[in-house]
């Protein structure tokens, strides 16, 4: 008997060491996972890093391209168009204007009554419209048409009732938001397409004239006073309304930021004369490059399986377009590298199916459970079965990457304020010190989904201004958010360069 019971207790023992060691072995296998997971994020970290040190590099990079970028064609990634426009809306412009604004997810037409004064915006319709998917791809014909169209519409819905011959010839703001190289303030030819459009046929094409044509068809009698790009319609509005407005920032779908720059600066175009002695260049910002930017593997896997491949460098680390396919890239490998997740989703394969406002719903997510993270996973990514820890580390993916962008994005704007001469240091070029240097008021317009609607990049932008100005000067600079200025603003620009105006700009 009692050899029997000390079998069976030898037995128990080696079941239980047996077990005992499954369990072990699973957890040490399950740290193992967690540690490769981590491990993961610790590196996307040290990539992603942006300390003051590291920003301020940015800063004088930004400062020395915009340079270059003035002093001859080709001479910087940044191409520091010339915009025509050499006078700011101040007030004086009055009647009913028109805007079409194309360049982002939707397009919007506009009609906007101004008063003949400063911040006078008697009325404002606007009419919001996403554009079809596959016209983003198809015939300039195509998109044309359809906007061509939309305007129509809108316009008979506005005038309804009205006799034509009393509203005579509509002035229209027309707002194109890629890259444009401008042979007049109503004229320019479309450089490259950016944020997913793709119609080889209109590279290189007069894009007023393509509009203009479309609007000849459907019988729209119309002239396009003024052809803005986004950034110049968000100065235009910010300027109108407060005239310590220097700059404008579009942190959107896609990235871009303008100013008013002296004429003599803009060494490329010798013999450029303007009645106010400035004019408005567009950055075009998004392709700035520089060896200072933090670059991750993901980064670089993003813009090779992009359509524009080692272009818009630094839209493609800050806008809203790349954002989320930054967070899905990551997520996706820390569920390659471990199981943690479930099983790996042929989902999360799928590029740009993890949208920039999802990114800011799951950040923003303050449940104990973080149930929006799950609903996200389980909706949109179909892992159903993601244990809280992990919802965890995906909010802390979501944040290194929007962190990134949003202290590139303030480096940036820091940029041009040293380019003009507003960071407190008296300019590039000047030697003054920071204490014989007194700061004015200066303000950025900015707009764009990114900044207006994720608090979070709004925080970070702020912080990062601050860190990088330090507090005494960024007390000075303020940004604005300048709601639909991009639309308004070309309103504005129309009503001021509208057929009874005469071109105060001169090529010599
Ligand atoms: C375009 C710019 C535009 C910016 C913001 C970029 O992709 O190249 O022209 O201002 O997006 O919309």
């Amino acid at each position: 008997m009692g050899r029997v019971m000390m079998g069976v207790a030898a037995g128990v023992a080696v079941a239980a060491c047996a077990v005992a060691t499954v369990v072990v072995g699973r957890r040490v296998r399950s740290r193992r996972k967690w540690k490769r997971v981590v491990g993961v994020l610790r590196e996307l970290e040290e990539a992603c890093e942006t300390t003051v040190g590291r920003l301020r590099q940015v800063v004088d990079a930004m400062a020395v391209e915009m340079h270059a970028g003035l002093a001859s064609e080709g001479g910087s990634k940044l191409k520091m168009l010339l915009t025509f426009v050499d006078n700011l809306p101040t007030g004086i412009e009055k009647g009913n204007c028109y805007a079409l604004d194309l360049g982002g997810t939707n397009f919007r037409v506009l009609r906007v009554k101004l008063g003949g004064q400063r911040s006078s915006i008697l009325a404002r319709d606007v009419e919001r419209q996403p554009i079809p998917q596959h016209l983003m791809t198809s015939t300039s014909g195509d998109l044309f048409d359809f906007i061509a169209s939309s305007l129509l519409q809108f316009v008979e819905k506005e005038e309804n009732g009205s006799e034509s011959s009393s509203i005579g010839r509509r002035e229209l703001g027309f707002t194109f938001s890629f890259p444009v190289k401008q042979t007049s303030v109503s004229s320019g030819l479309l450089i490259k397409w950016t944020k997913g459009f793709a119609i080889e046929d209109m590279v290189g094409k007069d894009v007023v004239e393509c509009l203009q044509q479309a609007l000849t068809r459907k019988g729209l009698d119309m002239r396009v006073a003024a052809l803005v790009n986004d950034t110049v319609g968000t100065l235009a509005l910010g300027h109108y309304h407060d005239a310590d407005t220097v700059a404008a920032v579009i942190i959107g779908t896609g990235t871009n930021a303008c100013y008013m720059e002296r004429t003599d600066a803009i060494i490329k175009c010798q013999g450029l004369l303007t009645a106010s002695g400035g004019m408005v260049v567009n950055m075009e910002w998004g392709n700035f490059w520089s060896s200072h930017l933090p670059r991750t593997s993901y980064d670089v896997d993003l813009d090779v399986d992009s359509p524009n491949p080692n272009d818009q460098g630094f839209e493609k680390m800050i806008s809203g377009m790349y954002l989320g396919d930054i967070v899905r890239r990551v997520i996706l490998r820390m569920s390659q590298e471990s199981d943690i997740f479930g099983p790996v989703s042929s989902t999360l394969l799928m590029p740009f199916i993890l949208r920039t406002p999802l990114v800011a719903a799951m950040h923003e997510d303050d449940s104990p459970e973080l149930t929006e993270v799950a609903r996200i996973m389980k909706d949109i990514v179909e892992m159903p079965d993601v244990p809280l820890k992990v919802r965890k580390l995906i909010v802390k993916v979501c944040d290194v990457v929007t962190r990134r962008a949003a202290r590139l994005a303030a480096a940036g704007i820091v940029g041009i304020l040293k380019k003009i001469g507003r960071d407190g240091s008296g300019g590039i070029t000047s030697g003054r010190s920071r204490s014989d240097f007194k700061m004015r008021r200066t303000v950025v317009a900015i707009e764009g989904g990114l900044y207006t609607s994720y608090r979070m990049f709004r925080e970070y932008l702020h912080e990062a201004l601050i860190e990088i100005l330090g507090e005494d000067i960024a007390k000075h600079v303020i940004l604005t958010v300048t709601e639909d200025g991009s639309g308004i603003g070309a309103a504005l620009l129309a009503a001021s360069h509208s057929s009874n105006n005469v071109d105060s700009v001169q090529l010599l």
